[in-house]
């Protein structure tokens, strides 16, 4: 398969039919450079406050270990540009297009990969107590600021494979080695965005021989409305409850940050 025909043009937020088949088809759309370039100039900063003032580490422990840490004081989506990110209407267009109008944002992770950081086996991230079925669309939208160059760690898809029923570790035991009929990208423009199925496998392969520069990375993940969605986070209602109160999103999306759509939140074992 062309990666080429799964690009869609920058700033575009219209899909015709073509490219809406093809996401029903390989389970991803590569949109190189759709954020702007103030947007992205915006995010970065606060990707380096996140990541080096300790607040993603606070996160990540709020998560293992709640009852300790609580709700953390700052979120992603407290940074402002993270929140604008995560409600660029031009996003939320294509999210649309691809799941219809009813969605609801589900989480997200803003980091700087190292450019020594280990690659991450093939996995999916769809949000299923028991993966049994794919009637409802989770989406996971994959912001890479910088781009990629080949200097860095690639991002690996199997494409299709978002139409299986499977464990999200189903083919971790492949670690990162290529698939037949895998899409790699390693070059991208910055303010790239690919938008995946949540249930498409992917890996990321890394490069250990390329000193490289940092990845700045940012994901965010949005749920089709119509069925319960188990939480990634313990403290998953004050997250929406915040956006709720910046009013992300504007009035355009009532579905964006209500709890309904959401199951309680268990701890993984
Ligand atoms: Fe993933």
């Amino acid at each position: 398969m062309s990666v080429q025909t799964l690009h869609i043009p920058r700033q575009q937020s219209r899909l015709d039919d073509e490219r809406r088949a093809q996401f029903e088809r390989s389970g991803f759309l590569v949109l190189p450079g759709f954020l702007p370039a103030d947007l992205v100039a915006r995010l970065k900063p606060e990707v380096d406050r996140w990541v080096d003032t300790g607040l993603r580490a606070r996160s990540i422990a709020a998560v293992l270990a709640p009852e300790t840490h609580g709700v953390p004081e700052v979120m992603e989506l407290d940074l402002p540009a993270h929140g604008e990110l995560l409600a660029h209407q031009p996003l939320l267009r294509i999210i649309e297009q691809l799941m219809g109008p009813r969605f609801a944002f589900h989480h997200m992770h803003s980091d700087r990969h190292a450019p020594d950081l280990p690659g991450k086996p093939w996995h999916h991230d769809y949000e299923q107590r028991v993966q049994s079925e794919r009637t409802y669309s989770m989406v996971h939208t994959l912001h890479y600021l910088d781009g990629m160059d080949p200097d860095m760690a690639g991002l690996a898809l199997l494409p299709g494979s978002h139409r299986e029923i499977a464990e999200k570790d189903a083919r971790g035991h492949l670690g990162t080695e290529e698939l037949p009929g895998e899409v790699y990208l390693e070059d991208l423009p910055p303010g790239s965005t690919v938008l995946v199925h949540s249930a498409l496998f992917h890996a990321r392969r890394a490069k250990p021989d390329y000193p490289g520069r940092p990845r700045y990375f940012v994901d965010a993940s949005y749920c089709q409305a119509g069925t319960l969605w188990p939480p990634v986070k313990p403290y998953w209602r004050e997250m929406l409850a915040r956006a709720r109160h910046r009013r992300l999103g504007g009035p355009e999306w009532p579905d964006l940050f209500s709890e309904r759509h959401f199951s309680d939140y268990v701890k993984p074992e």
